[in-house]
């Protein structure tokens, strides 16, 4: 009798390291704070002509709406910027070229994100205008 009740105890404790096991596995291990976007997003290309006027367009909504935080040079040194996000609002890196092409950035800027915040366009632009600041923010990137 004692024998079975051991042994039931010895399943149950098996049991619930098992399903911790599991769960833990489950929760998605999101790192606080990153971006989390669809993986299809980096394979979006620019759908506009590239062109001066695409670019001076970029640059006035760039300085409409991103330069605030991202700074005139893009280097994340603009007056709303908060100091412990700088390095990682700045846009000027060629190192980051990688992990932001085209696609990226467009869904970063549709997009935004809660924590740290960076506003939504998507509800106040239109595509192709978040197209041009893509371009135009992507000129701010040292090659
Ligand atoms: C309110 C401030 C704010 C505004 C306005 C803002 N951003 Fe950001 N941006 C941020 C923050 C904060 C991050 C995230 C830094 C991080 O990854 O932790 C960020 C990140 C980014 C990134 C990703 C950088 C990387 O290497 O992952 C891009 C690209 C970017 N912003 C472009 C823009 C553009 C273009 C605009 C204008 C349409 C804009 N942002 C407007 C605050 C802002």
């Amino acid at each position: 009798m004692i024998k079975r009740v051991l042994m039931i105890g010895a399943l149950m404790v098996y049991a619930g390291v098992l399903v911790a096991t599991v769960s833990a596995a489950n929760a998605a291990p999101q790192k606080k704070g990153a971006w989390v976007l669809p993986d299809n997003a980096k394979d979006e290309k620019n759908p506009l002509t590239m062109s001066d006027a695409v670019l001076v367009g970029g640059k006035k909504l760039y300085e409409a709406k991103c330069q605030r935080c991202h700074g005139k040079t893009g280097k994340g040194d603009g007056p709303d910027a908060e100091l412990k996000n700088q390095a990682d609002m700045d846009l000027t890196p060629a190192a980051g070229a990688a992990k932001n092409p085209d696609g990226v950035v467009f869904w970063k800027i549709w997009n935004g994100r809660e924590t740290p915040k960076m506003p939504a366009l998507k509800d106040d632009s239109t595509k192709e205008q978040v197209w041009a600041i893509v371009a135009y923010s992507q000129t701010l990137r040292k090659k």
